[in-house]
């Protein structure tokens, strides 16, 4: 089956102008106070979760292990008159790309649960080499504990209109295997004047992060003061513990003189 990134066109359909500002704003409220000026995202992708960075005047990085979503996201960057560099890294092997320090080193997407949780600790401490003293390490990520407790199985959008009259629905079916992990049944339908004319799935294979492995993870890399929100992060009605997905913000201790 084929892997959803190797269709950065169909993974972007459900990027609109509307959730680029909701991103936008959610990266003002991370940031707020925080002195971030560049920033590395380990698992860019195509982009949506970081361009909007640019705008506010962050000096842009980013590495995927996808080139077809590398290849888009420099498009989109072109496009938008952003200058990102752009780097093909399995994050498990950063240090075999990367030697400079950032600000901030991001993964977003719910990328993480992609790796085995045995081995998660290794992706944090090869982000944390690149982070600076005094920095910040971010992750997103969707709810795998509230997945976990609530034994959801289907996941609905709602419809896109496309151009040229077509409306596209995606449906996602999660099933779950004896070994914990899960595998994302994406289904997406193409249709015109009530007639499905195009159908696309994928599969894409997890292993559930829930947030004490994570937490955990960054306290045993040093880090002390850890912040949860929501993901957007201006969504204040809701506990992060309670929402579909979260992000976490971590900032590195100083260095000891
Ligand atoms: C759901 S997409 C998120 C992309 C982007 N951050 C966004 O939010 O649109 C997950 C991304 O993780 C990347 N990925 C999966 N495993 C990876 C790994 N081991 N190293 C680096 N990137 C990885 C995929 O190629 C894909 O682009």
């Amino acid at each position: 089956m084929a892997s959803l990134y190797d269709r950065a066109d169909i993974y972007d359909l459900l990027e609109t102008e509307k959730r680029y500002q909701i991103t936008k704003r959610h990266w003002e409220t991370v940031l707020a106070g925080k002195p971030v000026k560049t920033l590395l995202d380990v698992s860019i992708g195509s982009g949506n979760l970081t361009l909007p960075l640019a705008e506010l005047g962050v000096e842009l990085y980013g590495s995927d292990l996808s080139g077809e979503m590398l290849k888009r996201c420099g498009e989109k960057a072109e496009k938008k008159g952003f200058s990102v560099d752009l780097r093909t890294s399995d994050f498990r092997r950063l240090d075999e790309n990367f030697d400079t320090a950032f600000d901030c080193v991001a993964s977003t997407g719910n990328s993480l649960p992609y790796v085995p949780n045995g081995e998660v600790l290794d992706v944090l401490a090869q982000m944390d080499r690149l982070v600076r003293p005094g920095g910040y390490l971010y992750v997103d990520i969707r709810n795998w504990d509230k997945i976990r407790e609530t034994k959801q199985r289907f996941y609905l959008y709602n419809p896109t209109f496309l151009d040229d009259g077509v409306r596209m629905n995606l449906v996602q079916v999660w099933d779950r295997h004896e070994d914990g992990s899960m595998t994302f049944n994406l289904l997406y339908t193409f249709e015109r004047e009530n007639k499905i004319f195009q159908k696309e799935s994928f599969e894409e294979h997890y292993f559930p992060l829930g947030r004490r492995v994570l937490l955990d993870g960054l306290e045993q890399l040093g880090y002390k003061e850890i912040e949860m929100m929501c993901l957007p992060a201006f969504q204040e009605a809701v506990k992060p513990e309670e929402a579909d997905w979260y992000c976490v913000l971590a900032r590195k201790q100083e260095a000891s003189t």
